[in-house]
């Protein structure tokens, strides 16, 4: 159903001005123009008073989330290998089950239940990473177009240290694939858009990242990957990349670290020092995975420190690091996982606020698509409407604490609607419900 001209949501309005100031407006007005949020209001502007007001009640009324790192292939064996480390985790689970993706109708079958799954969550926006097949990553990509939601996909680039018939052949042939899926792709869609993903250093050999480099030169891409995120792939990175000075440090050499060319890096747990600084420097975007690093035993990123140097820091799902596809539950590992670290690890790190936590969930990792993740004036409009009602409570409420327990609390079942781009895209009835 398309909502395009103008409409507007009563509720009560909570979102994200900064990165530590959360906004709440119960009882309020949100205006959504051709797609764009036009402000929230106590009273309507006279100006909107034609548009459509949908009245939705006592219910809570939030930016669409950002699940800025996940992986769709995965999705089929979230919750297996959960007491493995990453390295064991990939060989014995995640490599095999990437490879059943080289048959189309497996893909299909698989792909069909995590965009189903992801259209009725509260996510809006995803960056995904689907396997190295080109087949398979174009039917992710038709199901992906087809439910409305906006979204980055990867084909992967891997040429080495995976598994026989889960590798690309070399360099070339490596990068002859992800032209070829760039060609066949390239404008069939307009909420589905092509990001570079060599899965991380220990997959991709010097050569296949020089074309990749050339690739990005050519066609501006985005490019998205996975750094630091465990001690035994560290240690592998330093062997497999001698003359680097950080795990950092080899993508840059690279040239494929940011800079011009948007570029998302997920985990970070483990960055030296001169790591953070070109982090900065490059404008890296941090897709911040906690229930992965707890998972697969990674460890706990210093996000108070990426926080209080003024990086880009989202949030991922990554599943199947993460076995839980909801952003919601980012937000609550985040927080858990900063006092950890804060008791544990470093008492000058203050843990991370429920302000901090909701700001990455939302609009930290919306900027990666522009002006997304908050209704403030000239955002895109993306929103998902809750009835909270069923978590129950028999004492009063400010709209701050519904919040609060909605992060810790929901799930897809307390989501009414969702809208992306001002387009109702999933809407609860007696069929789905
Ligand atoms: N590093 C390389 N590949 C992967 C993956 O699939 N998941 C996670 N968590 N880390 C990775
Ligand atoms: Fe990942």
């Amino acid at each position: 159903m398309q909502e395009k001209n103008g409409f507007v949501l009563r509720g009560n309005i909570c979102y994200s001005d900064g990165s530590k100031k959360l906004v709440i407006c119960p009882k309020s007005y949100v205006v959504c123009q051709e797609g764009i949020c036009r402000g929230v209001y106590q009273e309507l502007p006279k100006e909107y008073e034609s548009y459509i007001v949908k009245d939705m009640g006592d219910a809570l009324i939030i930016p669409g989330l950002v699940d800025l790192h996940t992986h769709a292939p995965q999705y089929a064996f979230r919750g297996l290998g959960m007491d493995l480390e990453l390295l064991d985790w990939l060989n014995t689970h995640t490599f095999p089950e990437e490879m059943k993706y080289a048959d189309a109708d497996y893909a299909k079958k698989a792909y069909t239940m995590f965009v189903e799954d992801l259209k009725k969550s509260a996510v809006t926006r995803a960056v995904i990473f689907a396997t190295l097949h080109i087949e398979g990553t174009k039917i992710l990509m038709d199901l992906l177009e087809a439910s409305g939601l906006d979204t980055y996909v990867g084909k992967v680039s891997m040429d080495r240290n995976a598994l026989e018939g889960l590798q690309e052949e070399n360099a070339e042939a490596a990068a002859k694939a992800v032209r070829q899926w760039l060609l066949e792709t390239e404008g069939r869609y307009e909420h589905t858009k092509p990001i570079l993903t060599p899965r991380f250093i220990p997959s991709c050999s010097d050569a296949l990242m020089a074309e990749l480099k050339s690739i990005q030169e050519k066609t501006g891409l985005p490019l998205q990957s996975h750094l630091s995120e465990n001690p035994g792939e560290i240690q592998w990175v330093q062997e497999l990349c001698p003359n680097s000075s950080s795990y950092s440090d080899a993508y840059y050499q690279a040239g494929l670290f940011g800079g011009d060319c948007p570029t998302i890096m997920a985990h970070c747990v483990w960055l030296k020092e001169e790591e953070i600084s070109l982090i900065k420097k490059q404008g890296v975007f941090i897709a911040h995975c906690p229930q992965s690093n707890t998972n697969l035993s990674s460890g706990i990123a210093p996000v108070r420190r990426f926080l209080d140097e003024g990086l880009s820091v989202g949030l991922g799902s990554d599943v199947a690091g993460g076995y839980s596809t909801s952003v919601l539950r980012a937000m609550a590992d985040t927080i858990q996982c900063s006092k950890l670290r804060w008791r544990l690890v470093d008492a000058k790190q203050k843990p991370v606020t429920l302000e901090e936590a909701f700001y990455m969930g939302t609009a930290g990792g919306g900027a990666f698509f522009g002006k997304v993740g908050s209704f403030l004036e000239g955002y895109e409009f993306d929103a998902v409407v809750f009835d909270d009602s069923e978590l129950l409570h028999p004492q009063e409420l400010s709209v701050r604490e519904r919040l609060e327990r909605l992060i810790y609390l929901a799930d897809d079942r307390q989501i009414k609607s969702k809208f992306v781009k001002g387009n109702l895209i999933y809407e609860k009835n007696e069929k789905n419900s």
